[in-house]
């Protein structure tokens, strides 16, 4: 049957499925990049619990989505769900990111590690070869942008956790990766690190890790992985100790959608003015 030429095409669906995910800025990421890179898509929120997970994204997958952003708690059972896994999220054995191809794959990625690097990289210029880098927390953030960070040549990463023998664990399994250590925080000891990365969910509490203040220096580059409005506890305490900055993931969270995005639509879009929107809105 012939198809008038001015008949619309339907949007291509795509989506973040969390619990919660009310509070997700994704639907905003995507839609400007469709926007910008003149794509038909739409993309929405799907609250999904942790019993109907399975069942509900295969369902979204059956019913034309192409492609689903997923965010806590389900990344380590996304990474259970798909049938093929991308090397970096085989690494992490967590996905963020799932792509359904037309010959019926469901490849899972994790786009989070590209995203902090990327940031820290691209938009902030830090060089990170020969560097000595702390990451703060052993959990499914820290999981899933080890293996991005350790291709970095960095000289030395330190895994610190409130629970040391979690930081401990994730070493053995990225040992291989390069040259990586794990401790509580009362190990930790100066000089001043180059480059601290808090991924501990400690801030969504209003609390912060207990840590010795000799970690950070003038020249030490501070990032939070969580993101809000003002100061999170990590920032405050960045800035009380003179750090020559003190980030918050605002800018992984857009690198990691684009990244997820170019795995979708293959266009890696521009994330200066996403970014410049947020800081706006958000
Ligand atoms: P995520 O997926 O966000 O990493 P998670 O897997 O539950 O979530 O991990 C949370 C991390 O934050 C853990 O490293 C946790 O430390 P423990 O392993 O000791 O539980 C850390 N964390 C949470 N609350 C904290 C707090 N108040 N102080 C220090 N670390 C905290």
């Amino acid at each position: 049957m012939a198809v008038p030429v001015n008949q619309a095409l339907p949007a291509d669906q795509y989506g973040v499925v969390g619990h919660p995910v009310a509070h997700s800025w994704s639907p905003f990421i995507h839609g400007m990049f469709a926007k910008a890179t003149a794509q038909n898509l739409v993309y929405r929120m799907f609250d999904v619990t942790p019993e109907n997970f399975r069942r509900d994204v295969l369902k979204l997958f059956a019913g034309g989505v192409r492609g689903l952003n997923v965010t806590l708690p389900h990344k380590q059972a996304a990474a259970e769900l798909v049938n093929e896994l991308t090397p970096r999220a085989a690494r992490a054995q967590a996905v963020n990111t799932i792509a359904f191809f037309e010959d019926t794959t469901l490849l899972g990625d994790n786009t989070d590690g590209a995203g902090l690097t990327s940031d820290l990289e691209r938009n902030m210029k830090v060089e990170l070869a020969d560097k000595r880098l702390l990451i703060l927390g052993a959990g499914g953030a820290v999981r899933g942008v080890l293996g991005p960070l350790l291709e970095r040549e960095l000289r030395e990463v330190t895994i610190a956790n409130r629970t040391p023998h979690k930081a401990q664990a994730l070493v053995a399994e990225f040992a291989d990766c390069g040259a990586i250590a794990g401790c509580g925080f009362s190990a930790l000891r100066g000089p001043p690190y180059d480059v601290i990365v808090n991924a501990t969910s400690a801030g969504l509490q209003g609390e912060m890790p207990l840590l010795p203040a000799g970690i950070v220096g003038s020249a030490t580059v501070c990032y939070d992985m969580s993101y809000g409005r003002g100061d999170t506890p990590f920032t405050r305490w960045s800035k009380s100790l003179h750090a020559a900055r003190a980030a918050k993931g605002w800018g992984m969270l857009v690198e990691q959608a684009a990244e997820s995005y170019l795995l979708w639509r293959g266009i890696r879009p521009d994330t200066q003015p996403v970014l410049e929107a947020l800081m706006r809105h958000a």
